[in-house]
């Protein structure tokens, strides 16, 4: 039937894959990708990222996002936006810093208020900002927190919610996968956050995991979040391995694939699964973990690996 028909008939909105603009010239990628019985949402990799839409202060490019949003609602699928507000792939006329708090809140607010409006209407969730924490739960250091404190959160997702009403807004991290300090310090802002009527509507948790190191706490952790009344999503789902695979790591891989979509399905706030790309061919993994790979549910020739079955059974 198809991971995203499945995961729709188990109650949730969707299972998704992201994607990257270069990929679509390959014909027996895309259709697999288009497919919307097996991915219901699309995320742009890279095109909808700070370097790639607003290089130059004031200069908006919407060119490839454009592409992958065209390419979703020709194929009937919807798409996660990704990201506004990140330290990361961040164009060194912001890094640089040197801003007031006035200047830097005004460039936030322009950058959220053009991309979400460029947009509207047409991205299902945006992951508002990304990657705050450190993994202890201290905030990280960048320029946004640098100059604003935390307070440049609640600027951004206000911006975000002004623009486009129907988008719901997300904070997005890693290794708040289980339970710990870091997940705390998520949980703990969140709650805040609402409090003081910040429009937040869901945790993004990204799950890009280690296989036979999939934390036991995953459905506890996701419980915890999903109680203080938002939507818990896993958005950048991968649970590599030491390369190269053998049947043996590959089994592994099932399992863990399937302990986390058990999980997703467990907690009913949990409304949808992105696997960061669907296949081994694209996976972001081997270029930036040295030794490690073959992370995704379909293998490099874009055949489904046992992780495939295993998602499929557990939804
Ligand atoms: C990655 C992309 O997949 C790569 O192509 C790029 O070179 C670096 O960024 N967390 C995120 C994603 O939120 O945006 C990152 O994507 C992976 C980690």
């Amino acid at each position: 039937p198809g991971l995203n028909t499945l995961a729709v008939a188990k109650g949730k909105t969707y299972f998704g894959s992201a994607t990257d603009n270069g990929e679509l010239s390959d014909a027996a990628y895309t259709t697999i990708l288009k497919n919307s019985k097996e991915f219901g949402v699309i995320t742009p990799g890279n095109s909808m990222k700070w370097d790639a839409t607003e290089g130059t202060r004031g200069t908006f490019t919407f060119t490839n996002g454009e592409t992958i949003v065209k390419f979703a609602e020709a194929n009937g699928q919807k798409v996660r936006g990704h990201t506004l507000v990140w330290h990361s792939q961040l164009p060194s006329w912001v890094s640089s810093g040197g801003f007031s708090a006035a200047e830097l809140t005004e460039i936030i607010q322009t950058h959220v208020t053009n991309l979400v409006t460029n947009w509207k209407g047409r991205i299902l969730h945006w992951d508002v900002v990304n990657e705050i924490f450190n993994d202890d739960g201290t905030y990280r250091t960048s320029v946004f927190y640098n100059t604003l404190g935390e307070e440049f959160v609640s600027i951004a997702f206000k911006a975000a919610r002004a623009a486009d009403p129907a988008a719901k807004l997300y904070i997005n991290d890693y290794n708040i996968d289980g339970t710990g300090a870091k997940s705390t310090a998520m949980y703990n802002l969140v709650q805040k956050l609402l409090a003081a009527g910040v429009p937040i509507d869901g945790i993004g948790v990204q799950a890009h995991l280690i296989s036979g190191s999939v934390p036991s706490t995953l459905a506890t952790n996701w419980a915890s979040f999903a109680s203080l009344g938002v939507d818990v999503a896993i958005t950048e789902l991968d649970i590599r391995m030491t390369t190269p695979s053998d049947a043996t790591k590959l089994a592994q891989q099932a399992t863990d694939y399937g302990t986390v979509v058990k999980a997703c399905v467990s907690v009913p706030r949990c409304v949808g699964i992105t696997v960061w790309d669907y296949t081994d061919k694209y996976s972001w993994i081997p270029s930036v973990f040295s030794g490690q790979g073959a992370a995704l549910p379909w293998d490099e020739l874009l055949v489904k690996k046992p992780a495939y079955a295993a998602i499929a059974s557990a939804l």
